[in-house]
C-alpha cells in the first residue's frame, strides 16, 4: 500500500485518474472483508451522490483491532499522556483495547443500543473516548462525537438533530490547570433532548454530579457485569460510520455522514503514505478526537494500520511550553502531527522551552487545520524537525475524510507553506467565479475535485438536498471545497483561506451567521456582523461589529456579556477577540452586508475599500473607520 518512491507517486497517480476503480479496489482488497464488493464505484456528482465498495460487508474494528492480533497483539495501540505530567501514562495494547472495546459495546447492547442508532459521545481526551467510538463502530451504531468544548446547547442542537438514544460522557475534564465540568453540561443538554434514553458516565475527575436513577449509569459500573467477547456486526459498506458536525455559512452545524468501507480504505491509505507509517512507529497526532483530524489520525488511521497512537489529554502549555517536547521524549514519539495555530504560539514562548529535550525520535512532522505561514513552517522544520524530519502540510477538510492535498514525507519535494500535490485518486480543479476551469499552472481560483475519491461525504445527516446544494452546485458536476487556492508555476498548490463566509480559527471551523445568531440573542444587541481579521497566533481572530440598542453604558462589561453569550451558545472558541459598537453596518440597497468593507477595516487597510457607492448608505463605513479597534 506504501509508495516508496517519486517515481510510484506519479505511476500511482497517473494510475488513480485512468482507472480509478482499479485503483482503489487494488488497496481495498488489503483490508478484512466479510463478503467482497460487487461494484467499486457508483457516483453522480449532480445529485451530489458518491457510493464505494457496494454489495461489500466488513466491519472497520475487525481491521482496526482483530486482525492485528495474531501478530502484534502485544504492541501498545493507544499509549495515554495524561493532563497532569504526574500522572501515570498508560499503554493499552491491541490485545487489552480489543477486549475493553468489545466489553463495552456489550454494555450498549444491553442497553438497547442497536445497528444503526445513534450515540453522542462528549468526552475529554481519555482512551474511554477511543473504547467509546470503536465499541459503536464493532455493533454498527453510528457515533456523533461532539468536541468536548462546546456548550450544552450545541450538544443539544446536535443531539436532536441525530435523535441520538444514548450519550457518553464523563463527571468532568482535566484541561490545564482547569476541572471543566462536563456530565453537567449534558444534564443541562438534556433538558432540551427527548430522544435520550441512558447517559454513560465515565469517572475521570471524581467531581460530584447529579445522578438520575432509570437513565445514568456509570462507565466502571457497566463494564463490570459484561462478556468480553463481541462478534463484530458486518456492516455494509455503504452504512453510515459517523456523523460529525462542522459549521458551514449558514446558521445550522452541518452533520457531515461518513461510511464505513470507503472512510477505512481512505483514512488508512492517506495515513500510511503521507506519513510514511513505518511498522512500530509512535504517532502523536495533536488534535482532538471531537474533530475529523482525530477520528481518522489518532483512531481510525493508525489503528488500521497497527501503529501506536498517543492520545494527549492536555493543553501543549501545560505546565509550561515544553509538554509538546517533554512528550516527545518521554514516548519516543516519530510522527508528530499538529497544527500551524500550535506552533506560532509555541514559538512565541521561545527555544528555551525546546532545548533540552530528546527530540531525536522524531523522524516526521505534519501540520494540518489552517494555511501554514513560512516563519513557522521554518521554525517546526528547524527546531523540532532538526532540519532533517520530512514535514508535510496537509490539506483536508471535514468532508473529505482523509487528507486530499499533500508532499508523501521525504519522497515529494518540499516547499514552504504548500500542501504541494494531491494524492493518488485526488483531482483538484481551480475555477474562476464564472466556473470556467483555469488550466495550466501559474494560476488562483476556487478549489474544486472533479472526481470522487472513497473518503467523501455521503450527505448531511438528514438533509441530502442540504448536501447536494452546499457542495455538488455552485459549479456543475464537481466538488467545492469552499476554498481558495494557487497552482503556483511548478503545478504545486497553496491554500489560500475560504472564499465563503467560514473562519478558521486556530484551526477550528467557524460559521460567521453562527457566531452573529448567538450574538443577536444578547440583551441590547440589535443587529451584529462578524469578520475574520488576521491574528498572530489564532491565524483568524473573530472581530464584531455590533448594533445596539443604546449607547453601552459600559462599554467593556457589554463586550463581557457578549462574550459570556457567545460561550453559552456555541462554546468558548466562538467568542469574538474584538467588539466595535456601531451606528449601523454597510449594507447594499437589497439589505446585504458587505462583509468585503468589514474585512478590509478590521484589517486596517482603510484606503483599499474599494466601491463603496452602491451603499445605502456610505456615511456609515467613515463612522466604523473612526471607531476600528
Ligand atoms: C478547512 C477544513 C481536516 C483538517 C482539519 C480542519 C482549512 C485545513 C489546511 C491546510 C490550509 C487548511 C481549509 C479547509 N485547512 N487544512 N493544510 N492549509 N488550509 O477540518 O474543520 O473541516 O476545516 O480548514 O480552509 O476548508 P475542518
Amino acid at each position: 500500500m506504501r509508495i516508496q518512491t517519486f517515481e510510484q507517486y506519479q505511476e500511482a497517480y497517473n494510475q488513480s485518474v485512468e482507472d480509478p476503480e482499479g485503483f482503489w479496489a487494488e488497496i481495498a482488497q488489503q483490508f478484512t472483508w466479510r463478503k467482497p464488493w460487487k461494484k467499486v464505484l457508483n457516483w453522480n456528482f449532480n445529485e451530489g451522490v458518491t457510493k464505494w465498495f457496494e454489495g461489500g460487508e466488513l466491519n472497520i474494528t475487525e481491521n482496526a483491532l482483530d486482525r492485528h492480533l495474531a501478530e502484534r497483539g502485544e504492541q501498545s495501540a493507544i499509549i495515554w499522556e495524561p493532563n497532569d505530567p504526574d500522572e501515570r501514562s498508560v499503554e493499552i495494547s491491541y490485545r487489552v483495547l480489543h477486549d475493553r472495546v468489545c466489553r463495552f459495546a456489550n454494555v450498549l447492547k444491553k442497553h438497547g443500543v442497536q445497528k444503526g442508532d445513534r450515540v453522542c459521545i462528549y468526552l475529554p481526551m481519555v482512551p474511554e473516548l477511543a473504547v467509546a467510538v470503536l465499541a459503536c463502530a464493532r455493533i454498527g451504531a453510528i457515533h456523533s462525537v461532539v468536541f468536548g468544548g462546546f456548550s450544552a446547547k450545541s450538544i443539544a442542537d446536535r443531539i436532536n438533530d441525530a435523535q441520538c438514544g444514548m450519550v457518553i460522557t464523563s463527571d468532568g475534564a482535566f484541561r490545564g490547570p482547569k476541572v471543566i465540568p462536563m456530565k453537567e453540561t449534558v444534564d443541562d443538554a438534556l433538558e432540551q433532548c427527548n430522544s435520550v434514553k441512558n447517559v454513560i458516565v465515565m469517572a475521570r475527575t471524581r467531581t460530584p454530579v447529579s445522578m438520575l436513577k432509570g437513565r445514568d449509569l456509570w462507565w466502571e459500573e457497566e463494564v463490570k457485569h459484561v462478556d468480553s467477547i463481541c462478534p463484530a456486526e458486518p456492516m455494509n459498506a455503504e452504512d453510515p460510520l459517523f456523523i460529525l458536525y462542522t459549521s458551514g455559512s449558514t446558521g445550522k452545524p452541518k452533520g457531515v455522514v461518513h461510511t464505513c468501507g470507503g472512510y477505512m480504505v481512505y483514512a488508512t491509505y492517506t495515513f500510511t503514505n503521507v506519513f510514511q507509517y513505518e511498522p512500530g512507529e509512535v504517532h502523536f497526532c495533536t488534535a482532538d478526537i471531537g474533530w475529523i483530524t482525530g477520528h481518522s489520525y489518532i483512531v481510525y488511521g493508525p489503528l488500521c494500520s497497527g501503529a501506536t497512537s498517543l492520545i494527549f489529554e492536555g493543553v501543549p502549555t501545560f505546565p509550561d511550553a515544553s509538554r509538546y517536547w517533554k512528550i516527545v521524549e518521554k514516548h519516543k514519539v516519530n510522527i508528530l502531527y499538529t497544527a500551524p495555530t500550535a506552533i506560532r504560539s509555541l514559538m512565541g514562548y521561545g527555544l528555551h522551552f525546546v532545548k533540552d529535550h530528546d527530540l531525536s525520535s522524531l523522524t516526521k512532522l505534519g501540520s494540518v487545520g489552517e494555511p501554514i505561514n513560512q516563519e513557522a513552517w521554518h521554525w517546526f522544520k528547524i527546531n523540532i524537525g532538526r532540519n532533517i524530519c520530512p514535514l508535510v502540510d496537509t490539506w483536508w477538510q471535514t468532508e473529505t475524510g482523509g487528507i486530499m492535498i499533500a508532499p508523501l514525507a521525504g519522497i515529494t519535494p518540499e516547499k514552504p507553506s504548500f500542501a504541494t500535490l494531491p494524492l493518488p485518486g485526488v483531482q483538484p480543479v481551480l475555477v474562476d467565479e464564472n466556473g470556467n476551469v483555469l488550466e495550466g499552472n501559474g494560476v488562483s481560483g476556487n478549489l474544486c475535485i472533479k472526481f470522487p475519491w472513497p473518503g467523501i461525504i455521503r450527505t448531511i445527516y438528514g438533509d441530502q438536498l442540504r448536501n447536494k446544494q452546499t457542495y455538488f452546485s455552485t459549479y456543475e458536476g464537481m466538488y467545492f471545497t469552499g476554498d481558495g487556492c494557487l497552482r503556483d508555476e511548478d503545478g504545486y498548490y497553496r491554500i489560500t483561506g475560504r472564499v465563503d463566509d467560514v473562519l478558521n480559527v486556530s484551526g477550528h471551523r467557524i460559521g460567521t451567521a453562527e457566531v452573529e445568531n448567538a450574538i443577536n440573542m444578547h440583551l441590547g444587541v440589535v443587529e451584529s456582523a462578524i469578520v475574520g481579521y488576521p491574528h498572530d497566533i489564532k491565524g483568524q481572530g473573530i472581530y464584531a461589529f455590533i448594533i445596539t440598542d443604546q449607547k453601552p453604558e459600559d462599554p467593556e462589561m457589554f463586550r463581557k456579556g457578549i462574550a459570556a453569550t457567545v460561550s453559552r451558545i456555541i462554546g468558548p472558541i466562538a467568542k469574538p477577540d474584538k467588539i466595535q459598537f456601531v451606528s449601523g453596518l454597510p449594507k447594499t440597497r437589497s439589505g446585504k452586508i458587505m462583509r468585503r468593507i468589514l474585512r478590509k477595516i478590521s484589517e486596517g487597510q482603510f484606503d483599499s475599500l474599494g466601491d463603496t457607492s452602491t451603499l445605502l448608505d456610505p456615511a456609515v463605513v467613515e463612522e466604523i473607520k473612526e471607531g476600528a479597534l
